[in-house]
């Protein structure tokens, strides 16, 4: 694993946004994993920039998420469909119909499972996949437990992760306890996989997760057996390493 320190979290999103870059100018097709979240934010925006500025081209890339709440639909301004769409893909020239969200308004969990996980076959797997991480070790969805589950499947969100999400949602009633998530075997399968931290609150789990033993209560573990992982944390995150 390569271990880049940045400055602070505009120098992360700088840096995770050159290597995105990167691989889109190499290979123009590039099918790209993306996340959700605050810690992408900044790599987004970077990206966007880049587009704008005619550095960077998405014509022909596409992309296949990790995850989306079961219940929420793309005009949910909570559901990660409509995060991707108006913190990225509305700003740069994505072809939408190559743009890959579960559908968290399909109630037959298995037939939304096993269409995500042939969707992911039929584009030959991602290139590269940018993670973020949970404070619990989740990637995706992958939520602590006694096994790494390997397909796309729809989880019970534990209660630090409804916790964490609860910032977003009016109260804590509204925050959905059910996702659908992309499993450990497309992760693992992608060829180059680039995750991002920041903050004081992840430095915990991040030394946890890299220094600590590959076991499913800390999902993020698994990535210590990939062989082409970048880790990009600020300062805070770094601390315990
Ligand atoms: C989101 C996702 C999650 C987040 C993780 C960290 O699509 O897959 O695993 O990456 O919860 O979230 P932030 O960046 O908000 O700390």
């Amino acid at each position: 694993m390569r271990i880049i320190k940045a400055s602070d979290y505009n120098d992360l999103s700088r840096k995770a946004a050159n290597i995105i870059g990167a691989q889109v100018i190499q290979n123009p097709r590039s099918v790209l994993g993306l996340a959700t979240g605050s810690t992408p934010l900044g790599t987004y925006r970077q990206l966007i920039e880049r587009f704008e500025t005619g550095d960077l081209d998405f014509l022909d890339v596409s992309s296949i998420n990790l995850d989306e709440y079961v219940g929420l639909g793309p005009g949910d301004p909570q559901s990660y469909r409509y995060f991707m769409n108006h913190n990225l893909f509305m700003h740069i020239n994505i072809k939408p119909e190559n743009t890959h969200v579960p559908n968290g308004l399909e109630a037959n969990e298995k037939a939304e499972c096993a269409r995500y996980e042939n969707l992911i076959s039929q584009n030959g797997g991602i290139d590269l996949q940018l993670l973020g991480i949970g404070l619990n070790g989740h990637i995706g969805f992958n939520e602590p437990g006694a096994e790494f589950v390997s397909s796309t499947n729809c989880v019970a969100l534990t209660e630090s992760t409804i916790q964490a999400n609860s910032r977003f949602f009016a109260d804590m009633s509204c925050v959905p306890t059910r996702a659908y998530t992309m499993g450990m075997r497309a992760i693992m399968h992608a060829a180059r996989i680039l995750i991002i931290v920041s903050g004081a609150n992840k430095a915990r789990i991040v030394k946890e997760a890299f220094y600590g033993p590959v076991v499913p209560a800390v999902p993020a573990s698994i990535l210590q057996l990939h062989p082409n992982v970048t880790l990009i944390g600020d300062a805070e995150a770094l601390s315990l390493l």
